[in-house]
């Protein structure tokens, strides 16, 4: 190693940066949202230096550099020297910054480009709320060391941070996650063992690079992965090296598992208290099976919550050029099952894009093509974001409820699976 990474508390302490130009701006800035006071000048001498608790020098030229730098030396305060680590007491690392959580990266100044990549890669690990999840843990910290043993702090640091608190969290909801947390606390101090959480997730249709960025966090996080046969090696290859992988799917000259199966396995798991990923080929809602699965979860009374992915249709038509409602050839797309179950119902469902300013039309047009006007109908605005707002009701009253939904973007799903929008209880389920 050749640096010792070590983080420097400025706030409220005297930073002076020499020079005008952007690294010196970058410097000034960055020392500015670390809480110092920064004073910029353009030259420095020795009696500048009094108090300061460290120095950025950015001139751009070498002569002034190595001027500011040997007034740093003589008032024996570390200073750093843009591009010049020969001239510099400490390098400034490639910082990935989520408040609390902050990840330094150096390559010893051999390479900032790979310092950049690698924290381009944490960047996208590091959900943008991560801090969030810190603070929480900052809060309970006291409690937790003083209510708990050793063994069971352990379990509920990971719990807090992986479980429904650390995603509450990650969602905006410090309070709830607070709430959720306080609980979890108060069970582990009576020492019941906690419930884990199942996360039935897309896993796209196969490129790894197609997973969402979410779908790979859980699949570091996961304590186990049932997997259908369809999922590539190497998207399970992204998994955590301690997860237990479990493929659920039908493969050649092997028994499958029955759907009861996979249900009553993700059941027992989550009662042991795992965090468990079902991990689905496509998008779990797509011919997927994935709302069995969580009826069951729920029906269990377990926590669960839906990670999409992309379908298969949408990422065949990207890898072959097709444009599924390219306008100049087609407004519409229908997926539909070629090997139609025999136990499925053959219902329809339709989802209407760009339709809430034109929702009167759309129920006329729907009527007249013989749809009851009692099928259920959602319209769904701003969906997957903090402000999403869902509205249910019967294709008669479609114009009425899109009254409601003129702010954001929204589409309108229309079908009996509709129904299903107003009966989960949003505590149990956060579909992301
Ligand atoms: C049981 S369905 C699951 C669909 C999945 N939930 C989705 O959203 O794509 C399995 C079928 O999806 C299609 N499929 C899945 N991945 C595919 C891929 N990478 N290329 C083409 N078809 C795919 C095939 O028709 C396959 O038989």
């Amino acid at each position: 190693m050749k640096h010792l990474p070590l983080f420097f508390d400025l706030a409220g302490r005297r930073v002076v940066v020499v020079g005008r130009g952007a690294a010196a701006e970058r410097r000034a800035d960055l020392a500015r949202s670390a809480g110092a006071a920064v004073y910029q000048l353009e030259s420095v001498s020795t009696a500048d230096l009094k108090g300061t608790a460290a120095v950025f020098v950015a001139t751009g030229d070498l002569e002034s550099d190595t001027e500011a730098q040997r007034a740093a030396k003589v008032a024996s305060v570390p200073v750093n020297v843009a591009d010049r680590p020969q001239l510099s007491d400490f390098i400034l690392p490639a910082i990935v910054d989520r408040d609390e959580v902050v990840v330094a990266i150096s390559t010893g100044g051999a390479s900032p480009t790979l310092a950049t990549l690698l924290r381009g890669r944490i960047e996208a690990m590091l959900p943008g709320r991560f801090g969030a999840v810190a603070r929480l843990a900052q809060t309970f910290r006291a409690q937790a060391n003083a209510l708990l043993e050793p063994r069971q702090r352990r379990a509920f640091w990971r719990r807090l941070i992986e479980g429904p608190a650390g995603r509450l969290a990650l969602r905006g909801d410090e309070a709830g996650a607070r709430r959720i947390a306080l609980t979890e606390l108060d069970a582990a101090r009576r020492a019941h063992k906690p419930l884990g959480i199942a996360h039935i997730v897309g896993a796209g249709p196969g490129d790894p690079d197609l997973l969402t960025l979410k779908a790979a966090q859980l699949l570091q996080q996961a304590d186990a992965i049932l997997h259908d046969a369809l999922v590539p090696e190497a998207i399970l290859g992204r998994a955590r090296r301690e997860a237990e992988l479990v493929c659920v799917g039908k493969r050649k000259g092997r028994p499958s598992w029955a759907q009861a199966d996979i249900e009553a396995e993700l059941i027992s798991r989550v009662r042991a208290g795992q965090t468990v990923v079902r991990l689905k080929a496509g998008d779990p809602f797509v011919f997927g099976r994935g709302a069995e699965e969580v009826d069951a979860l729920q029906a269990a009374g377990l926590p669960v919550t839906v990670v999409p992915g992309i379908t298969a249709a949408l990422g065949c038509a990207a890898s072959a050029g097709i444009s599924l409602t390219d306008r100049r050839v087609a407004s519409a797309v229908t997926l539909l099952s070629g090997h139609a179950a025999h136990d499925a119902a053959g219902g329809h469902t339709r989802v209407i894009y760009m339709a809430a300013s034109e929702a009167a039309s759309v129920r006329d047009r729907l009527l007249a093509d013989g749809v009851d006007p009692a099928t259920p109908v959602a319209i769904i605005e701003n969906g997957t974001r903090p402000d999403e707002r869902i509205s249910t009701g019967r294709l008669a009253d479609l114009a009425r409820l899109a009254v409601r939904h003129v702010g954001g973007p929204s589409l309108i799903i229309v079908g009996d699976v509709a129904a299903r929008a107003a009966v989960q209880p949003e505590s149990l389920v956060q579909v992301s």
